[in-house]
């Protein structure tokens, strides 16, 4: 497959799940439109938004985090190339009585196609995995910035994604290759394992931390600083825990700890 047609594939393969993540327990809609927040405990912590107005999620899938951000009185702007993604997201923001404005677009596409600079950009969770050039998009998200505005990316760590799913020993590289891992997923998704699907090949790429945070920089970002987390949001592996607080899922205490998450802040100049 050449690039176009693996970004076809994944776009296929989150069209087809955006409806089916709406009504998953995983994403917990009811809760979110009942008031909670989808946003993690160490966002909310560590990354103040200070007197920003303006704010852009990129890869905001169905919208639960652009809305828990817009709550925060941020007028927020949310971008994805799944249009069923979005469709989703409208649907649920409307439901939250927040305006949001959604936009379809290619990640690399989204200067020209949003046309407009931000405060805040915010992306992650899940994101950087489905690029093929992280220095691209580093461009990207420095030509969204107005100047001294900031990107916050909170990601699942590079480390994790090298460990096989089950035993979570060491799978894949984690080193970059440039090429893609080309995987004919079993159906569903980690938000609905026991759905029914047709579209189950995804292209996704290794960035290693060195490569994201070179990338930003390279950029013209300075970076102000870089958290590592010994959680997850999600139970990537059976091998992990629920934490005693239930809200993070952890490596068991006989196993000796990795991060699996990071966070990163980088001004514009
Ligand atoms: C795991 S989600 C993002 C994380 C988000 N926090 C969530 O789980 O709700 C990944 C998103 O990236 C989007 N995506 C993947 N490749 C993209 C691209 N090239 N341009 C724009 N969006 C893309 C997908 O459509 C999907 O909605």
């Amino acid at each position: 497959m050449n690039r176009d047609q693996l970004f076809a594939a994944n776009r296929n393969w989150w069209d087809e799940r955006g409806p089916l993540h709406a009504t998953s327990p995983f994403y917990g809609i009811d809760r979110l439109i009942a008031g909670a927040t989808s946003l993690d405990d160490f966002e909310l912590a560590e990354f103040d938004i200070g007197s920003a107005r303006s704010f852009v999620h990129l890869q905001c899938h169905i919208g639960t985090d652009t809305i828990s951000w817009a709550r925060r009185g941020l007028e927020a702007t949310g971008l994805d190339f799944s249009v069923a993604s979005l469709e989703q997201a409208k649907n649920i923001g409307n439901r939250c009585g927040i305006e949001i404005r959604w936009v379809a677009s290619d990640l690399y596409e989204a200067p020209e196609t949003l046309a407009k600079t931000y405060d805040i950009v915010y992306t992650g969770k899940g994101a950087l995995n489905w690029l093929d050039d992280i220095e691209r998009w580093a461009w990207v998200v420095a030509k969204l910035l107005n100047s001294g505005g900031r990107l916050y990316l909170v990601e699942f760590h590079p480390i994790s994604w090298i460990l096989g799913d089950e035993e979570w020993a060491i799978k894949n590289d984690y080193f970059t290759t440039g090429d893609p891992y080309i995987e004919h997923d079993p159906e569903g998704s980690y938000a609905v394992p026991e759905a029914t699907t047709s579209a189950n090949t995804t292209a996704e790429w290794q960035h290693t931390l060195a490569d994201i945070v070179s990338a930003i920089a390279g950029a013209g970002l300075t970076i102000r600083w870089l958290h590592e987390f010994p959680f997850t949001e999600f139970q990537q592996s059976p091998v992990l825990r629920k934490s005693a607080d239930g809200r993070v899922y952890e490596l068991p205490p006989e196993m000796p700890r990795l991060p699996l998450m990071f966070s990163l802040c980088a001004t514009k100049p």
